[in-house]
């Protein structure tokens, strides 16, 4: 792998060690920014310019730049985890950098290579390295690379320049109760992507998508939505922003990627860490009428959510217009915080990491 060329311009006023100390304290999600951020500019002809890490500021937008019309916009979430003898390391952002240029394809924008989306983010980390929050607690830094069309204009076509972004965010838990189990509001009549659409694509279109639901949900007391397919309206799909994983007595299955859904890394990730640990894993189909009838039975005897903010988040109560029912007595299931322990341990360095997935 080449290293990119990245020109260093730190800031001469980063927030003193008091200040940072205060907010690593007590992170949220998304709420605080490190003092810097990587930028890497495209334009046509030229293809990708030198990257350059500069302080974090405010971008100058035009007011008929392309994206704020048409959302033009992808974006990844990744994290960096303190290892106990103090070293940082990145979850398969090699992972990210792929899923970031297959959703690069479907916007019609063009693919940053591999080796400067690691490159772009290596460098933000290394110098905001004392953001990332100590080892031993739930908290990360996460890493927002994301890219916007830059040229102004109102013809709807693809830009003819784009800028590539890298920020980090130091982050604790997704959800306000931490691992507390998170109530489910199955949406029936709103879709969140459909067959031939970005469904697979992370771009913000698919989340401007979902926030309807999303409040919809919260008037009936859930934190998350539940999406179905959107032609049999049958099928379980996704939440909002995080994937779904069924654990059965022998067994755990996630729904299948129809291009509809995202196919999220530690979705793929927990397919071969849940193999390690002992329960065979698949993807598969899994309807709603079954996700209720299994729950009933007794058969299915845990749900999850997964996604790089949420981690590994158990579902409690699922509610749906028709009535509601309880995951695994309202509790957090027992295989859920044991995948949640494994894939921690290997992000955090208490865990040989045997798929060679930490950077
Ligand atoms: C992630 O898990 O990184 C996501 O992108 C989900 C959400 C915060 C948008």
């Amino acid at each position: 792998m080449t290293t990119p060329t990245i020109e260093l311009k730190p800031s001469s006023h980063p927030l003193s060690d008091a200040e940072r100390e205060a907010i690593l304290t007590d992170p949220g999600f998304g709420r605080h920014f490190t003092d810097h951020m990587v930028t890497i500019k495209w334009t046509e002809g030229r293809g990708w310019h030198d990257a350059e890490l500069v302080p974090y500021a405010p971008l100058s937008i035009d007011p008929a730049n392309m994206t704020l019309h048409y959302a033009q916009e992808i974006f990844e979430g990744l994290k960096a985890y303190r290892r106990p003898d103090g070293s940082v390391v990145t979850f398969r952002p090699d992972a990210n950098a792929r899923r970031f240029q297959a959703s690069a394809r479907r916007l019609a924008m063009p693919e940053l290579p591999v080796e400067l989306f690691i490159g772009a983010c290596d460098a933000l980390v290394q110098q905001d390295k004392a953001w990332v929050p100590e080892h031993g607690g739930e908290s990360s830094l996460y890493l927002r690379p994301f890219m916007i069309a830059a040229e102004v204009g109102l013809g709807v076509r693809p830009a003819n320049e784009y800028l590539f972004i890298v920020i980090a965010s130091p982050a604790g838990a997704y959800f306000p109760g931490g691992v507390e189990p998170v109530s489910i509001w199955l949406s029936e009549d709103r879709v969140r992507a459909v067959p031939g659409g970005m469904g697979d694509a992370k771009t913000g279109g698919n989340y401007a998508a979902s926030l309807l639901a999303q409040a919809e949900a919260a008037t009936h007391g859930c934190a998350q939505v539940a999406y179905l397919d959107a032609v049999e309206h049958r099928w379980v799909e996704e939440l909002g922003g995080m994937n779904l994983y069924f654990v059965y007595e022998d067994h755990i299955v996630t729904p299948a990627l129809t291009g509809s859904l995202l196919a999220g890394i530690t979705r793929d990730s927990l397919l071969r860490l849940a193999e390690d640990l002992g329960h065979p894993s698949r993807e598969g189909r899994i309807s709603i009428e079954q996700w209720r009838a299994d729950t009933e039975s007794g058969a299915l005897k845990e749900v999850f959510a997964c996604g790089t903010a949420a981690v590994i988040t158990p579902v409690g109560t699922v509610k749906t217009k028709d009535g509601e029912w309880e995951q695994s007595g309202g509790e957090p299931g027992e295989v859920t915080m044991k995948l949640r322990k494994a894939l921690l341990d290997i992000q955090t360095g208490r865990a040989e990491d045997v798929h060679g997935w930490t950077h």
